[in-house]
C-alpha cells in the first residue's frame, strides 16, 4: 500500500481512539447486561471472589463458583441462595492441578453450560525473601496465579470463540507491574498472568473477535486477609483497599468492558513516573511511600496449613 495513505489511514484512526478513550474519561461506557450469562470465578470461597460472587448474583447471572476450600466455596454459595433464587453451582476445584481444571471444567460444561465470563481470580501468597522462598512455594505461586489461567482459559474459549461472546477476567495485582521486596514469586507469578492476559488480547483482537473482551485487574492491597499485617505509610495516598470497593470497582471494569484496572487511581501517576525516572529515584520514591517496608509485619497464611494443593500435600 501506498506510504502516504498508511501512514494517513494509521493518523486518522490514531485521533479517533484518542478521542474515544477522553470521551470515555468523561462519559462512562454503558454498562453491559449480564443476567443470564454463565460466570465462573475461580477462588470463590472468600475475600474478593465471594463478593464478586454475591455482585453478579444480584445481576441475575448463573454462577459457577471454584475453589479448593470446599467449606468456604459451599459458604459462598449459601450465602447468595440465602438472598435470592439464584442459579449458583459450587465445584471443589485445585486451580494449581491442569487435570483437575480440565476435569471440572468438562463437568460444568455438561451440568451448567459454556462458560461466558470467565474470572481467573484464586491466588496465593508467601511474602517470604527471595532465598527463604522453598522452591515448592514459588512452584505453587506460579501454579495457582498463572498457570491455572493457562487451563481455565484452554477449556473455556474454545466456547466463547465460536459464539463471538465472551468475557475474560485475569486478577493481578499492582504486583504484576512493579516489582515489590519480599514478593518475588508472587510479582513474577502476577506479571505472568498480566503478561497472558495482555498477550491474548491483542490475539483476540488481530482474529477480529472483538466481541470477546478481556480485563486486567491491578490492585493495591485490599482488606482481605491475603495479606494480613501489610501496612501503609501514607493511607491518603495509598489506601488499604476495602473490600467492598475493590469489587465494586471490579464488576464496574467488567461491565464497562475495560482492559485495565489499576486502584487506587494514584497508582497510574506512580506507573507513569517509573517509566522515566532512574532506578535511585524509583527508589526513594519506593521508601518514601512505604513500600520498602509493607511487608515487615505480614503475617503469614500459609502457617496456618490452609490452602494446601495436592502437590503440597505429596510434598509432605
Ligand atoms: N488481598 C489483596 O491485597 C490483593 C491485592 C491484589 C490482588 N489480589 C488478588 O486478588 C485475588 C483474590 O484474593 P483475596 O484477597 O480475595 O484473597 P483470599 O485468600 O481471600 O482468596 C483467594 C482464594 O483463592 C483460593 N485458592 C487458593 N489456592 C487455590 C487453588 N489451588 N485452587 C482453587 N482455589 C484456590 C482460596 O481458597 C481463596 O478462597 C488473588 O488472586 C490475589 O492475588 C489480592
Amino acid at each position: 500500500m501506498n506510504v502516504v495513505l498508511d501512514t494517513s489511514i494509521f493518523l486518522g484512526k490514531f485521533l479517533y481512539y484518542f478521542l474515544e478513550s477522553l470521551f470515555y474519561k468523561i462519559i462512562p461506557k454503558k454498562k453491559k447486561d449480564v443476567t443470564g450469562e454463565i460466570v465462573l470465578i475461580t477462588g470463590a470461597a472468600s475475600g474478593l471472589g465471594r463478593l464478586l460472587a454475591i455482585k453478579f448474583a444480584r445481576l441475575g447471572a448463573i454462577l459457577v463458583l471454584w475453589d479448593i476450600n470446599e467449606e468456604g466455596n459451599m459458604e459462598t454459595c449459601r450465602m447468595i441462595k440465602e438472598k435470592r433464587d439464584a442459579k449458583v453451582f459450587a465445584y471443589t476445584c485445585d486451580c494449581s492441578n491442569r487435570q483437575d481444571v480440565y476435569r471440572v471444567a468438562d463437568q460444568v460444561k455438561k451440568e451448567v453450560g459454556n462458560v461466558t465470563i470467565l474470572i481467573n481470580n484464586a491466588g496465593v501468597v508467601t511474602g517470604r525473601e527471595f532465598l527463604k522462598t522453598p522452591d515448592h512455594m514459588v512452584e505453587r505461586s506460579f501454579h495457582i496465579n498463572a498457570m491455572s489461567h493457562f487451563w481455565t482459559c484452554k477449556a473455556f474459549l474454545p466456547a466463547m470463540l465460536e459464539a463471538n461472546h465472551g468475557h475474560l477476567v485475569c486478577i493481578s495485582s499492582l504486583a504484576g507491574i512493579v516489582g515489590i521486596n519480599g514478593l518475588s514469586d508472587y510479582c513474577a507469578s502476577k506479571f505472568a498472568a498480566c503478561g497472558f492476559a495482555e498477550s491474548l488480547y491483542f490475539e483476540l483482537k488481530l482474529l477480529q473477535k472483538s466481541k470477546i473482551e478481556i480485563t486486567i485487574v491491578c490492585p493495591y492491597f485490599i482488606k482481605t486477609g491475603m495479606f494480613e499485617g501489610c501496612l501503609t505509610k501514607y493511607p491518603l495516598l495509598l489506601p488499604l483497599l476495602k473490600q467492598e470497593y475493590a469489587a465494586q470497582s471490579i464488576v464496574n471494569a467488567i461491565l464497562e468492558e475495560q482492559l485495565y484496572l489499576i486502584i487506587p487511581r494514584f497508582l497510574h501517576i506512580a506507573l507513569f513516573l517509573k517509566q522515566i525516572i532512574s532506578p535511585n529515584m524509583m527508589i526513594t520514591m519506593a521508601e518514601y511511600l512505604g513500600m520498602d517496608i509493607s511487608l515487615a509485619s505480614f503475617i503469614e497464611r500459609q502457617k496456618l496449613g490452609e490452602f494446601q494443593t495436592k502437590t503440597e500435600r505429596k510434598q509432605q
